[in-house]
């Protein structure tokens, strides 16, 4: 698939089954990830996979992360926030470690982990993997950004849901780029 038909075409697979990407597959989606544009090249992301029975364990953070949250979460709530991490043979957790420079701020150290995450979904495409990138509130707890190791300074970007699509991608609606792109007045 050539780039521009990736950019433009890619969309994100909510449903995803087995089998997790390949070996060479993930290895091309990860190489993506580290070309995104980085000032002063600090390298401000890490990833942690998650496959197998450690999605039970991610899952088990949510809800206890939930329960400290709302002591009154329903056992139909809980279920879902077990049963989440599921969805995907392979997820990729994303987190922005941001390093002390004196002309980078932090915000643009979390804009450089998102655009590597852009990269891993349109990488992700290419090859015909399934992606999607989920977050869900309650990602945002300290007890989940703990319990997967992430330091004070650490932010959790979310989770990049990788598979084999399942079902037909999804119509993509037509956007006019004059809405969104205008001449500055001055
Ligand atoms: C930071 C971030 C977090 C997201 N979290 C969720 C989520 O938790 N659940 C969800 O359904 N979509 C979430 N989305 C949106 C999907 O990833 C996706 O972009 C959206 O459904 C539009 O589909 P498309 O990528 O095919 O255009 C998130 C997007 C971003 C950028």
């Amino acid at each position: 698939m050539d780039t521009l038909t990736a950019l433009h075409t890619r969309v994100s697979f909510p449903r995803l089954s087995e089998p997790a990407p390949n070996e060479d597959q993930l290895e091309a989606i990860f190489q993506a990830a580290l070309r995104a544009p980085d000032h002063a090249m600090l390298r401000p992301w890490r990833f942690l996979t998650i496959a197998g029975e450690q999605r039970n364990q991610l899952g088990q953070l949510l809800v206890a992360a939930a329960k400290q949250a709302n002591p009154q979460i329903t056992d139909a709530e809980q279920n879902k926030l077990l049963q989440a991490p599921l969805r995907a043979p392979l997820l990729v957790a994303v987190i922005c470690s941001p390093k002390f420079h004196a002309k980078v701020p932090e915000l643009e150290q979390l804009l450089s982990t998102a655009a590597a995450v852009q990269n891993m979904l349109l990488a992700a495409y290419a090859l015909g993997v399934g992606a999607m990138w989920r977050t869900g509130l309650i990602s945002y707890h300290e007890h989940v950004q703990q319990g997967l190791g992430l330091s004070n300074t650490e932010k959790l970007l979310g989770f990049i849901y990788m598979g084999q699509p399942v079902g037909q991608p999804k119509s993509i609606m037509p956007l006019d780029t004059k809405d969104y792109f205008q001449p500055w007045q001055g």
